[in-house]
């Protein structure tokens, strides 16, 4: 059984929907507090399976202690945790805690365990920072974090690595997302944002759809082509595909103990500008927009060389952005429906 913690949020959801494609037998462990269980129903539709559930506080070693005793756990996919980059900066204190807690009680569990559990860590290309260099490898420097969420990640990986030099049954494989877009191609599940959405894809689909006057940009001054910054937009579908493709790894690798890491993009970038024709394009629509002031903590461009997941994992990402971005639209128009 693989446990996916926080498996009823937008990526774990799609990565769930990909383990049960592959037969593996999965168990949720979501507090609800960022998601809801309707997701549950969503990925039985888009699969034919429904995955094991239990709502659970990770933070609470009690329950932790007994999520391991009930189920006979053979690997873990670790996304639960706080992911809002600006609201970190305002509630740190909470970050830290939900960030961390869950992944000491995690690999305290492990340590007591016999059997060898491959361990999958939801990282970010956050923790690169203003990369010195493009696209970014893995051997970019780790710069210090522009927010506590960025900080929490680069902690995550930190405890990982000691921990896999303490514990001989413990491998782990670290991904570092860029920017996950889109929806499953049942159009059964997809992303959830609750309240107004950070991120630029469900903003624009929102505005699309009526939910906000319009879409600002933050900045068109950096030094990029257009102005607008750039990021590497990377369907969610590719990206659930490279988790099964880091477990099939761990899963064979069970003779050693390590620690890796590997970027997950599409190794190209777009900008903001570029991202809102790519919408304009496949929805037909066009979009309102202003140019507004820069966002704090914006990277002016960040995209991944994805050799490394290619030559080791054997994964590529491969759907286009406009796939990403209908995926992403018709998953917006069938929620507001
Ligand atoms: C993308 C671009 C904005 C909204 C964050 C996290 C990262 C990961 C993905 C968790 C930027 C611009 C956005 C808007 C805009 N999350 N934008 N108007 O900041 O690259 O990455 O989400 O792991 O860790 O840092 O994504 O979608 O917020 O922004 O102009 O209303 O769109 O300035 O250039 P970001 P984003």
């Amino acid at each position: 059984m693989i446990l996916v913690t926080g498996g009823l949020g937008f990526i774990g959801a799609h990565t769930t929907a990909a383990l049960l494609e592959k037969n593996q037998e999965v168990l949720i462990a979501d507090d609800l507090s960022n998601s809801s269980k309707e997701v549950l129903n969503g990925i039985e539709r888009a699969t034919g399976k429904k995955p094991s559930f239990v709502e659970l506080d990770l933070k609470n070693k009690t329950e932790v202690t007994q999520l391991f005793n009930n189920h006979k756990i053979q690997g873990i996919i670790h996304f639960a945790a706080f992911k809002a980059v600006g609201e970190s900066v305002h509630k740190p204190i909470e970050y830290y805690e939900n960030n961390t807690v869950p992944l000491l009680n995690l690999l305290l569990e492990i340590k007591k365990s016999e059997r060898k559990i491959p361990f999958i860590f939801s990282s970010s290309c956050t923790v690169y920072g203003e990369a010195n260099s493009l696209p970014i490898t893995e051997e970019e420097p780790i710069k210090p974090a522009q927010s506590p969420y960025g900080n929490t990640k680069q902690i995550g990986e930190e405890i990982l690595l000691d921990a896999t030099q303490a514990l001989e049954n413990l491998n782990v494989i670290s991904l570092r997302y860029f920017n996950p877009i889109g929806a499953h191609p049942s159009n059964e599940i997809g992303e959830l944002p609750l309240g107004t959405p950070q991120n630029l894809v469900p903003f624009i689909t929102q505005t699309a759809v009526g939910l906000h006057k319009q879409l600002t940009v933050f900045g068109n001054d950096y030094p990029t082509p257009d102005g607008t910054c750039v990021r590497d937009y990377i369907h969610v579908v590719d990206l659930a595909k490279a988790h099964i493709a880091a477990l099939e790894r761990l899963e064979n690798q069970l003779g050693d103990h390590s620690y890796e890491v590997f970027n997950l993009g599409t190794g190209s970038g777009n900008s903001v500008l570029e991202v809102i024709a790519s919408f304009e394009r496949v929805s037909g629509l066009k979009l309102n927009y202003t140019i507004g002031p820069r966002r704090n903590g914006d990277v002016i461009a960040a995209y991944a060389d994805t050799q490394k997941a290619e030559k080791v994992l054997g994964w590529k990402a491969k759907q286009t952005l406009d796939q990403a971005i209908a995926s992403a639209w018709a998953w917006e128009q069938k929620i507001r429906s």
